[in-house]
């Protein structure tokens, strides 16, 4: 009986993150911006990890997660501070993977994270 239990409750958890969905859905960078690519990659990359609302990205949903990244949202980036990050897998390299994207990819995500991570940030 106990097992049974355990497992509708381990059932419903799954449910319940599913609908947390996280993907391309809500960029909100318009299309016409020469972000939008960097959005869309952003999106299908990054958005595992980082929250960064002009992506649609919401991180995995799990904040307790160990490989949750810093909310881009709260944290302003510079274009050579998220190339730096995409090169060399964040600045510790322990989680983040190097490289994901690369070349002129890799810039067009750090064009965008520059233009539009910080968004709640205070004034530094
Ligand atoms: C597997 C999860 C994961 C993925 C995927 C991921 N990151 Fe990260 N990222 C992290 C973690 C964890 C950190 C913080 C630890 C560190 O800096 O080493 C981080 C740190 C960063 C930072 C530095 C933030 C700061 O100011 O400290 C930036 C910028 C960043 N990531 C951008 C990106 C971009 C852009 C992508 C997609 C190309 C991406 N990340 C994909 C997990 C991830």
């Amino acid at each position: 009986m106990r097992a049974v239990l355990t497992t509708s409750v381990a059932v419903a958890a799954v449910i319940g993150l599913s609908a947390c969905g996280f993907g391309e859905q809500g960029i909100t960078v318009s299309e016409n911006e020469p972000e939008y690519r960097g959005a869309e990659l952003f999106a299908a990359n990054c958005s595992g990890c980082h929250t960064l609302s002009a992506a649609g990205a919401e991180g995995t949903g799990n904040q307790s997660a160990r490989v949750q990244g810093p909310n881009l949202d709260e944290r302003k980036e510079t274009v050579k501070s998220a190339l730096f990050a995409i090169e060399n897998g964040g600045y510790s390299g322990a989680i983040m993977p190097q490289n994901i994207v690369v070349g002129d990819e890799a810039q067009e995500v750090a064009d965008f994270v520059a233009k539009y991570s910080g968004s709640e940030a205070g004034d530094e």
